[in-house]
């Protein structure tokens, strides 16, 4: 896919909040301005942590509730740090050495997160869902030689600049979306539809949600192939005008993002050569 332009700064996205900070005695005043910084720039960074697992996650709870982080506990993995392990953090990456497996690999691909969307019954599909990732261990590079990143595209930005026809368009359009974490074998989970242009629920923006590419168009439910081409004719036309912010990461790093306003995509590096560790938690905000 082409794109217009990666840049490493950018007008909204990739605030650094809290500087000096340490997230695990963090005072009531700085819980409300890392999130009112979050609602307007979409992606923000706080520097130089060092949390362990249930650390990290007693933060998110303190910060945003616990709506979507009580997963059953599981049995602690012998070959991982149990500061690295909690019920409801996930640990992405090769924690366990240099290997070509990688857990997250389906993240390096453009999507909203949203995954607790779909599959909760009941939950609006324009819910707050705030991913907060933790570097850890950051590889040295990624596959292309440069530093290890992790791509967004602006959705708000997005939005404005397609021209007014296509945004007309849109604003009369749904897509299908599902969970992209597989069920249990048997266990059917419900599609749920979003407008392809919604209104951000603190801001009253106008942004751009659409999902992954497994997303369908209303109206092409029996055509997965033409509901496909129309998802990635659509994401061309945004990439061809919208530019790519990259956050570069730092160990330490807790970037957070917003998926009402962003998509992101993970960026690949060789597991074989170098170490990542990144911890992440999802989270459906009261705003
Ligand atoms: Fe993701």
């Amino acid at each position: 896919m082409n794109k217009l332009l990666t840049v490493q700064q950018h007008s909204r996205l990739g605030k650094e909040v809290l500087r000096d900070c340490n997230l695990a005695s963090i005072t009531d005043q700085q819980v409300e301005e890392l999130k009112q910084s979050l609602w307007e720039h979409g992606v923000i960074v706080v520097r130089k942590q060092k949390l362990t697992a249930s650390q990290l996650k007693d933060f998110a709870i303190k910060t945003f509730g616990d709506s979507t982080i009580g997963r059953r506990p599981k049995p602690l993995d012998p070959e991982i740090a149990p500061d690295l392990q909690s019920p409801g953090v996930s640990i992405l990456g090769n924690p366990k050495g240099l290997s070509g497996e990688v857990a997250g690999k389906i993240a390096w691909q453009w999507h909203h997160d949203k995954d607790h969307l779909p599959k909760t019954e009941g939950l609006d599909m324009n819910a707050l869902y705030v991913v907060m990732l933790y570097g850890v261990s950051i590889p040295e590079e990624g596959t292309d030689g440069q530093p290890h990143t992790t791509e967004f595209l602006d959705m708000v930005e997005a939005y404005h600049n397609l021209d007014p026809q296509h945004r007309q368009q849109l604003e009369l359009l749904s897509m299908y979306h599902l969970s992209p974490i597989s069920p249990q074998p048997g266990v059917e989970i419900p599609r749920k539809l979003h407008p392809i242009v919604s209104t951000h629920k603190v801001t009253g923006r106008y942004c751009l949600y659409l999902g992954s590419d497994t997303s369908i168009l209303k109206g092409l439910e029996n055509q997965p192939e033409v509901a496909k081409q129309y998802w990635q004719e659509l994401f061309e036309d945004i990439l061809d005008c919208t530019p790519v912010y990259a956050h570069i990461w730092q160990p330490g790093d807790i970037v957070f993002w917003d998926n009402s306003q962003v998509m992101h995509t993970g960026m690949p590096y060789n597991a074989n050569k170098y170490k990542r560790i990144a911890l992440r938690v999802g989270v459906m905000a009261n705003s």
